[in-house]
C-alpha cells in the first residue's frame, strides 16, 4: 500500500498542506471562523446575496408547497415545476432559448464537456481553465490540447491543423487571476474553424455585463457566437447549483447525454425558487455591481501604491501575486493576526511559483471594511518585499 502518511508529511514540508476553518453563522463579510471574528475577503458571494432576506423569504415560502428533498433524478420523477420555472428564467436571463439546472458548476462542466466531445474528437482548453473543466476533458476521453492562456493565435494554429469534431472551452472570468477571456476573438476563430465554443462564466454571471448577464453578454456575443454557456449559482447569485444555456436542441442533447444531469438527484426544488428571487434582484439592482466595482478600483489604486503586485483584473477577483508558497502563507497569517481573512492559493490550484493571495470583493463590503484591509496590508508590507513577488 502507498505511504499516505508520508505523502501528507511531504505536503506539510512543502507548505502545501490544506486545512479547513469552521464557519458559524451566515456567509457575510464579518465571519465567525473557528470561533474568531474575521473580516473576510475570500468568498465568491460577489453581490452579497448569499444571505439576502428576499432570497431567504423565497426559500421559506416555497418549502410548504415543494417540500425539502429532490428525491429522484430529473429523468425519473425529480424534475419539479420549480426547477422548470428556474430553467425558463435562466434562459430568459441569459438570452438563450433553453437552460438546464445542474447541481454544481463542477458537475455542469463534467457533464457538458463529456457529452459534447468523446473518443476521436479534440478539445482545446485554455491552460488556466478551472479544475472541473480539466476533469471534464479527462472524462470525455477526447484528445485534449491546451493552449497558452488567452492566446487566440496559438489556438487558431492548433485548430487549423486539426480535423474532425472540435470543442473549445474557456473560463469567462478566470477564477484565480480575475482576468477575462478574449471572448470576441475566441468566437471568431471557432466560427472560422467550425468548433463548438463552451464558455464557463462562473465568475462573470451577476457581476459583469448589462443587468449582470455576464462576460459573454458584456462582449456583445449571442447564442450563435457562444452556443454553450455555463454559469454557477453559488457565487454571485448567492444560492447553489449551476446552469447550462443554449439552443433548445443542444439542451435536449444534454438531457439525453450529460451523465452528471442524468445520474444524480435533482436539487431541492425550493432552492430553485430562491435562485429565481436572486436573479430578480440581480437584474433590478445595478447598485450592487457599481459598489463592488468601486471597491475594486480603490483597492487597486491603493494596494499598488503600497507596492503590492496586482494582476490585470477589473473583476472582484483581485489576487496579490507573491510567488513562493511560504511567503504567501506568511502574509495570509499576518493579515489574519490583524483580523482580516484572505486565503493563500498555492499549487496545484495555481502554477508552481505563482502562489498568491486571492482577494475577493463583495457588494456587502463597506468602504470601512476596505479601510481595514488596506490598513492591514500597509502594516504587512515589509513581509513581502519586492524580491518575493513574482510580478
Ligand atoms: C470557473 C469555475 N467553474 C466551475 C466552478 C465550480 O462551480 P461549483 O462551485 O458550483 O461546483 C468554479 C468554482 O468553484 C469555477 O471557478
Amino acid at each position: 500500500m502507498r505511504d499516505f502518511a508520508l505523502e501528507l508529511e511531504e505536503r506539510k514540508q512543502a507548505g502545501l498542506y490544506r486545512t479547513r476553518r469552521q464557519i458559524t453563522g451566515p456567509q457575510q463579510p464579518l465571519l465567525m471562523a473557528d470561533g474568531k471574528p474575521l473580516l473576510s475577503f475570500c468568498s465568491n458571494d460577489y453581490l452579497g446575496l448569499a444571505n439576502h432576506s428576499a432570497n431567504l423569504d423565497a426559500l421559506r415560502n416555497a418549502l410548504p408547497t415543494t417540500g425539502l428533498g429532490g428525491a429522484a433524478s430529473h429523468l425519473i420523477c425529480g424534475h419539479h415545476d420549480a426547477h422548470h420555472q428556474l430553467e425558463t428564467r435562466l434562459a430568459q436571463f441569459t438570452g438563450r432559448h433553453a437552460a438546464l439546472f445542474f447541481s454544481t458548476g463542477y458537475m455542469a462542466n463534467m457533464g457538458v464537456i463529456s457529452a459534447f466531445a468523446g473518443r476521436g474528437d479534440t478539445i482545446f482548453s485554455d491552460r488556466l481553465n478551472h479544475a472541473s473543466i480539466i476533469d471534464g476533458c479527462i472524462l470525455s476521453r477526447a484528445r485534449v490540447r491546451r493552449y497558452a492562456h488567452g492566446d487566440v493565435a496559438a489556438l487558431e494554429a492548433m485548430l487549423g491543423e486539426t480535423s474532425g469534431h472540435k470543442l473549445v472551452v474557456t473560463d469567462g472570468v478566470f477564477s484565480m487571476d480575475g482576468d477575462i477571456a478574449p471572448l470576441v476573438e475566441l468566437a471568431r476563430v471557432c466560427r472560422i474553424h467550425d468548433a463548438l465554443l463552451v464558455v464557463d462564466d462562473a465568475h462573470g454571471v451577476g457581476v459583469l455585463g448589462p443587468q449582470g448577464r455576464g462576460s459573454v453578454a458584456e462582449a456583445g456575443l449571442s447564442e450563435e457566437d457562444v452556443p454553450v454557456l455555463i454559469g454557477t449559482l453559488g457565487k454571485a447569485v448567492g444560492t447553489s447549483g449551476a446552469f447550462v444555456a443554449g439552443p433548445s436542441m443542444l439542451m435536449e442533447y444534454l438531457v439525453q447525454k450529460a451523465r452528471t444531469y442524468i445520474y444524480t438527484t435533482a436539487m431541492p426544488p425550493a432552492l430553485a425558487m430562491a435562485t429565481i428571487s436572486s436573479l430578480d434582484l440581480i437584474e433590478r439592482d445595478a447598485g450592487r455591481r457599481d459598489h463592488v466595482l468601486a471597491l475594486v478600483s480603490r483597492f487597486r489604486r491603493e494596494a499598488s501604491a503600497m507596492g503590492y503586485a496586482l494582476m490585470p483584473s477589473r473583476t472582484p477577483i483581485q489576487p496579490i501575486m507573491i510567488g513562493d508558497n511560504r511567503s504567501a502563507l506568511a502574509l495570509s497569517q499576518a493579515l489574519e493576526d490583524r483580523g482580516v481573512l484572505v486565503s493563500a492559493i498555492r499549487p496545484p490550484t495555481v502554477p508552481p511559483g505563482e502562489a498568491r493571495l486571492r482577494v475577493t470583493f463583495s457588494a456587502a463590503h463597506s468602504m470601512e471594511d476596505l479601510d481595514c484591509l488596506l490598513g492591514a496590508l500597509s502594516e504587512c508590507r515589509d513581509l513581502v518585499t519586492g524580491k518575493d513577488m513574482a510580478i
